[in-house]
């Protein structure tokens, strides 16, 4: 038996303020999409706001249902409305911004594994890492490079 080590480099901001202007404006679009999620269940707002290639911002909230599986993070609603709407864009960001309606949250929050693996696909198909900015309501902003950082070991096409 032997081990392998798999690690995964995050770039910290303490603040939005410290992003590069685009992407904090980009954050500013996923702020405030984050105010419209529905989300009466979980009452837990998500935002997300993907840049492509040809300029255009794609838009999401997380869209509960009373029949919780059926309902939808705001980062898959997103990249498949993107998917649907610019099938031949390529993803280059995405910012996410979460917090609660009863507390605000000042931890960054990152993508849960289905919406990781979702990006994996749209990441993969285009072969242009996709940089991922995840923050709370308020305070740091942690950076990924690419999905790979978020999902090591990924399963893709290749395996099939
Ligand atoms: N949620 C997202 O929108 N994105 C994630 O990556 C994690 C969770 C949503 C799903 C649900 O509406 C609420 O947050 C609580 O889990």
């Amino acid at each position: 038996m032997k081990s392998i080590s798999v690690t995964s480099t995050f770039s910290v901001f303490d603040s939005r303020e410290d992003l590069a202007l685009e992407v904090n404006e980009l954050m500013g679009q996923a702020i405030k999409i984050r105010k419209k999620a529905y989300a009466p269940y979980s009452k837990f707002r998500v935002g997300a706001a993907i840049l492509l290639d040809n300029g255009k911002v794609v838009l999401g909230s997380n869209q509960e249902n009373a029949a919780y599986p059926s309902g939808l993070c705001a980062e898959r609603v997103a990249i498949f409305q993107a998917g649907a709407i610019y099938p031949d864009a390529k993803i280059l960001k995405i910012a996410i911004s979460a917090t609660a309606d009863d507390k605000e949250i000042s931890d960054p929050i990152p993508p849960c594994g289905a919406c990781r693996q979702s990006i994996a696909e749209y990441e993969f198909r285009q072969d242009v890492p996709i940089e991922i900015y995840f923050m709370g309501a308020v305070g740091k902003v942690y950076k990924s490079d690419s999905l790979k950082n978020l999902l090591p070991l990924m399963f893709d096409k290749n395996f099939l």
